[in-house]
């Protein structure tokens, strides 16, 4: 088991190409089961995540090769509509081969995603929207079975605008003929990127970004080569680490108005953050003034996903701030953590109080899920002496080598055994 050994204190500065956005590829990747031709994804990002969905692809009959950064899959010889749960247990994306499979086959049968370390995480809006297409549903043994022999379009109304539901639904719509329409739809940039690359491969979609999302059903779809957009959650990760630690840190590939509720949220102290052109710089010199009340919501509104990195920001601000977590019911495994090399915080339901100390200390963290993971990393590259961070695995499923990354900019950090 590896571990990440931090020695915190040094100041961050150079430019650093953000690679491709895991949320972007992992739908886009179950996608390409759509079509019968060759495609071409560029710059494949060497996530667990995203490795895990090409094992899917892979056991489901497709080729993948791999040509430098390029992806090449080829889904012509498709033999099983299935998915285990061995594989689906790996990546909780596995749900999204039921849409996909939906679209190509008219039937599916996928394992449940497996538990979660973020709370409770319930496919029921995925699947409300799969039976009002007409597709019979059936949960048993674990798994979820789907026939698809009477789909049909529909208008679908979310009952929350899930990320996931709404890409399942693109994704199982776009080969069934009439006009469909979510309602209520995801309107995340992910979302965009997923509704260009269907549209690449022929298939009538639009909408994506708004919330309300028209899909009109072709017959085929045919092969592309698409390059999926950049990660605003890794570059808000380095962002926020280059706030803490100081420093001048150019972030590139990424546009800022995806990133514009935390730009916007940090615009009210005195931090220095230009964006232009894809590209984000940051610099930070001293202790940041505390952000006050802090709440996560849907896009455009500030990512539950970077909500760790700013509790961790807010651990070491001047004053105090509250943070709520209003996406997920269970996303505060990090604070213990905190605590432990110093932090001032106490958690209430789903909300964080924190009051801003002078220092944190290094200390023997461990890591719960993804993004906790990434806090405890910020953490560490700011506190005073050694940190070793446990539980590397969670921050490989979404970071590639977060370690030379952040050695690039200067942090000293490095992977080491057990
Ligand atoms: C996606 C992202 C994840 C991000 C999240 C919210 C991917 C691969 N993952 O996850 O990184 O944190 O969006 O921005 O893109 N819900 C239901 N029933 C459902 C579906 C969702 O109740 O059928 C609830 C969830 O429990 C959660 C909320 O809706 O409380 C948001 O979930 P959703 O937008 O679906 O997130 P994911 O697509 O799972």
């Amino acid at each position: 088991m590896a571990k990440l050994l931090i020695h915190g204190g040094r100041k961050l500065s150079g430019e650093l190409q953000i690679t491709a956005a895991k949320n972007a590829y992992l739908p886009i990747l179950a996608a390409c089961v759509l079509c019968e031709e060759k495609i071409v994804l560029h710059n494949y990002p060497h996530y667990c995540d995203t490795e895990s969905m090409c094992k899917i692809l892979t056991s489901l009959g497709a080729n993948i090769i791999q040509e430098g950064s390029d992806l090449e899959i080829d889904p012509s010889a498709l033999f099983s509509w299935g998915v285990e749960s061995e594989l689906a247990c790996q990546v909780r994306s596995s749900i999204f081969m039921l849409g996909a499979l939906l679209g190509r086959f008219k039937k599916a049968r996928v394992a449940y995603p497996g538990g979660c370390e973020i709370g409770a995480r319930p496919i029921d809006i995925h699947l409300a929207g799969f039976r009002k297409l007409g597709v019979k549903v059936e949960e048993k043994h674990g798994f979820i079975q789907c026939d698809a022999s009477n789909m049909h379009s529909a208008t679908i109304l979310l009952d929350f605008p899930s990320v996931g539901a709404t890409e399942s639904l693109m994704m199982a719509s776009v080969l069934t003929s009439g006009t469909t329409r979510i309602l209520n739809a995801a309107k995340e940039p992910e979302i965009v990127d997923l509704e260009n690359f269907l549209v690449k491969m022929g298939a009538k979609v639009r909408g994506a970004g708004t919330g309300e999302v028209v899909i009109e059903g072709v017959k085929k779809l045919k092969g592309c080569e698409y390059d999926p957009i950049k990660d605003r959650i890794i570059a808000g990760t380095y962002l926020i680490a280059t706030l803490m630690c100081g420093g001048d840190v150019t972030l590139k590939g990424v546009k800022g108005e995806h990133l514009g509720a935390l730009i916007d949220k940090l615009g009210q102290t005195a931090c220095n953050i230009e964006c232009k052109n894809d590209k984000i710089r940051v610099k930070a010199e001293g202790r940041m003034a505390a952000l006050g009340k802090i709440e996560t919501s849907v896009y455009p509104g500030l990512p539950t996903d970077l909500q760790a990195q700013i509790l961790a920001l807010q651990t070491i601000s001047d004053g105090s701030s509250m943070i709520c977590e209003n996406v997920f019911e269970s996303r505060f495994k990090h604070v213990p953590e905190l605590i432990k090399m110093g932090a001032d915080i106490h958690v209430k339901d789903r909300v964080a109080f924190v009051r801003g100390v002078k220092k944190l200390y290094g200390a023997s963290v461990t890591g719960m899920e993804l993004r906790g993971t990434a806090s405890l990393v910020l953490a560490g590259l700011v506190a005073e002496g050694y940190t070793t961070v446990s539980g590397v695995r969670h921050i490989d499923r979404g970071y590639s080598a977060i370690e030379s990354e952040l050695s690039s900019l200067g942090a000293d950090i490095r992977r080491v055994k057990d």
